[in-house]
């Protein structure tokens, strides 16, 4: 008989067995192959052993309790490897299952995070007590990696909660519970706020439950709710797919599907029927493409992201200890109380003390909210508040190591406020701009100490918005952006490396999304089918809708800039398509967009967005002209994924994880491709499909969809995008 290596068998003198989840080669435990072999050895001596067993505690040595599946396995599964996938669960499955019937009871003592396979292996157990950690989380998190609870959570929580709870608070939206909200959801039975108690509580469930099953192996068991055979539950079947829909916008997202089908099938068979079943569609996820891309963007490149593979090996990490925010309209003010938030002291400097103190007013808001829907303390809120000092004095500056700039998007402008402030903040000061247009590189040149100065792009609504790109100007110094990094990461948010250029990344590329759109309204297409297929490509916001949320004028804007760089530089400036259709928006039919009252939508008193502007179809749309939906579509997401390969040629982007993450969290480009080069690797044939599918669409929608150099030489050498590291 093998040994158990990772998992510890602890029995006191009363007939207590502990089993203590403790993989000696890893920081967490992971559902890998040596916690196969322990499980299956525990399991035979628990059986063996169970006559002189009262009861069995599963808890861990680890930080959190349990990892779940190890996912870098599971990106590697293939159409061929699926059955052994398919076994292999089958047979943790089994164990669980065994240890669950053994007639004696067995309590989860959760000591810390139990996501996934780490609750999986809590609801194989009687009874389960979680200590209230801070941080720790509890709930089934693998419908946003493309995947379902594949441990037998869809089995065991739809015959403990119901179908409809499982399905909508535990498993399709994958939601992470504090400790507290998992006992008020029912996904625990108790919690405990320290890790005695936690035990305490464990052995206390074994003394009143001395022969202890679980709900669904006793005579007469029903699902909570009943199943879909009863006429009642039946008549409310229909709202699953409509809250799917409302899930995943029609975009293709297979893991929702399947989650609810082997939920409902599984409802209407036996235990083990349902466990086939979920297994079943477990490894159909697990061997297709989504979850592979969306393992790759938010499991693995969000970990390099965040853990600094971009920053400057080298540089001491520094924390800010006090911020000045310049600026205090829209941006500065979100800035202003994600800083407060983490603990920073913030001035937030504006032209008035009105104006800075509306500034402070926008975090007053937001404190309140969160106070109101039991978010936050008031006592914290308070304090986050009293971190925030509103001026509009420079003096008030002194001593801040940090600076923000936030002022309205003027080259002139910003130098004067980095005039006024450069010598009053600390002589190291880490100096920032939030522009989202502007070259860093000329901006720094509005400061004595260049090499301090750097981009620091942040999206809006800033307090909701995860994503920071961070821009390396030409004289920007390792020290300033490892500090930059830091800080970002200080105020929990996701940091992206670019080079300098017009645009940057993300506001370049999101152009070629909107340009798009727009493009296709002027050739004669119906807008709301336009509409429709940006939605169903998986984006958040609908082109045109989005297009009013930014105005009309920016692009303008920002297309003359662009024009004279590309002129100056003695290029050719060659127009889009989009440029027409907005210049007509703007002076022929003056809707400039939602600021303006009137876009390509029409809007009401309060600025709320009614119907598209039916003008639109008058004027541009010709009845009858289609073109396929999936090259609607596909224009759209082969216009970002093309000039995302151009900034890589430019030296622009420096890394592929940045490109994905950058382009999920900051503009909405669609999850379940794994981001904007993951596109590119998971498309169809791969690289050399990608290419074949972009030289088609340059053939019949213009020349601005032929595929790079980079990209046809990857896809001829069978590479695709990843990052040496
Ligand atoms: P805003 O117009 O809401 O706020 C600008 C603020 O700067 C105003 O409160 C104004 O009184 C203040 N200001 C002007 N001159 C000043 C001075 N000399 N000293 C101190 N404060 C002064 O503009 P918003 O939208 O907050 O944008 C600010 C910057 O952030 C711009 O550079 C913009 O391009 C950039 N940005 C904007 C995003 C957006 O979604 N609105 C997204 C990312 C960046």
């Amino acid at each position: 008989m093998t040994e158990s290596t990772t998992i510890r068998w602890e029995q006191d003198d009363t007939g207590v067995v502990t089993l203590v989840l403790d993989d000696p080669n890893q920081s967490a435990n992971t559902m890998n192959q040596a916690f196969r072999d322990s499980l299956a050895v525990i399991t035979d001596r628990l059986e063996a052993e169970k006559d002189s067993l009262r009861g069995v505690i599963l808890t861990s040595a680890k930080k959190t309790f349990f990892a779940g599946g190890d996912l870098r396995d599971l990106i590697r599964v293939t159409p061929e490897t699926a059955q052994e996938l398919f076994d292999g669960g089958m047979a943790i499955k089994r164990q669980m299952r065994r240890i669950e019937t053994l007639g004696k009871p067995v309590v989860a003592a959760i000591n810390g995070a139990a996501l996934g396979g780490g609750y999986e292996l809590a609801l194989a157990c009687h009874h389960r007590v979680a200590l209230d950690a801070p941080g720790s989380r509890i709930g089934c998190p693998e419908v946003t990696l493309g995947l379902l609870p594949g441990g037998g959570g869809v089995v065991r929580t739809v015959r403990l909660l119901g179908i409809a709870d499982a399905l909508l608070k535990v498993l399709l939206q994958g939601t992470q519970y504090s400790p507290r909200r998992a006992l008020e959801n029912g996904l625990v039975d108790e919690v405990a706020d320290s890790r005695e108690e936690l035990l305490a509580k464990a052995r206390a469930f074994i003394d009143a439950h001395p022969e202890s099953a679980q709900p669904w192996d006793r005579p007469g068991h029903r699902i909570p709710g009943g199943t879909p055979a009863n006429p009642k539950f039946a008549a409310n079947l229909p709202a699953f797919p409509a809250t799917l829909r409302k899930q995943t916008n029609g975009a293709p997202y297979p893991a929702p599907r399947a989650i609810l089908a082997a939920a409902v099938e599984g409802a209407q068979v036996d235990f083990e029927t349902a466990q086939v079943i979920e297994a079943r569609y477990f490894v159909e996820l697990a061997a297709g493409q989504t979850s592979k891309n969306m393992i790759q963007a938010f499991f693995f490149d969000l970990q390099a992201v965040n853990s600094g593979a971009n920053r400057p090996k080298g540089v001491e990490p520094r924390k800010v200890g006090r911020v000045a925010v310049l600026g205090a309209g829209m941006m500065g003010a979100g800035i202003a109380y994600s800083c407060a938030r983490a603990g920073i002291d913030v001035v937030l400097k504006d032209v008035s003390p009105e104006a800075a103190a509306r500034g402070k007013g926008y975090s007053e808001k937001l404190c309140a909210k969160a106070v109101a829907k039991g978010r936050t303390t008031r006592e914290k809120a308070d304090a986050l508040l009293a971190r925030i000092t509103p001026t509009a004095e420079a003096a008030d500056l002194a001593g801040c190591d940090a600076v923000i700039e936030a002022v309205f998007e003027d080259t002139a402008l910003k130098h004067k406020v980095f005039q006024e402030i450069q010598d009053v903040v600390a002589p190291d000061a880490l100096l920032c701009s939030n522009t989202s247009t502007l070259p860093i590189t000329a901006l720094a040149e509005g400061v004595e100490r260049q090499g301090d100065f750097i981009g620091l792009h942040f999206f809006s609504p800033v307090d909701k918005m995860p994503l920071v790109e961070i821009i390396k100007g030409e004289r920007t110094g390792d020290e300033a952006l490892a500090r930059a990094f830091d800080l970002v990461r200080q105020i929990n948010k996701t940091p992206i490396v670019v080079n300098d250029s017009r645009g940057f990344f993300t506001s370049r590329v999101i152009g070629h999304f909107l340009n798009e759109g727009v493009a296709m309204v002027g050739e004669g297409i119906e807008p709301a089918s336009v509409e429709q297929a940006a939605a169903q490509a998986g984006y958040p916001a609908k082109v045109l809708s989005l297009m009013d949320e930014l105005t009309l004028t920016l692009p303008r804007r920002i297309r003359s800039e662009s024009r004279r760089a590309v002129e100056e530089a003695g290029g050719t400036w060659t127009a889009h398509p989009a440029e027409a259709v907005v210049d007509r928006m703007v002076d022929e039919f003056g809707r400039p967009g939602r600021s303006g009252g009137a876009g390509f939508y029409e809007y009401g008193e309060d600025g709320g967005r009614g119907a598209l502007w039916p003008g639109l179809r008058e004027h541009f749309t010709k009845p009858g002209y289609e073109i396929p939906f999936r090259d609607m579509q596909e224009r759209m997401l082969f216009s970002e994924a093309l000039d995302t390969v151009r900034l890589l040629e430019e030296g622009v982007l420096t890394s592929v994880a940045d490109a994905n993450i950058g382009s999920i969290l900051g503009i909405g480009f669609p999850g379940w491709t794994g981001g904007v080069l993951q596109y590119i690797n998971g498309y169809d044939g791969g690289l050399p499909g990608f290419v074949a599918r972009a030289r088609e669409l340059a053939d019949r929608y213009g020349e601005r969809f032929t595929p790079p150099a980079l990209l046809v030489e990857k896809a001829e050498k069978g590479e695709t995008f990843t990052d040496a590291r």
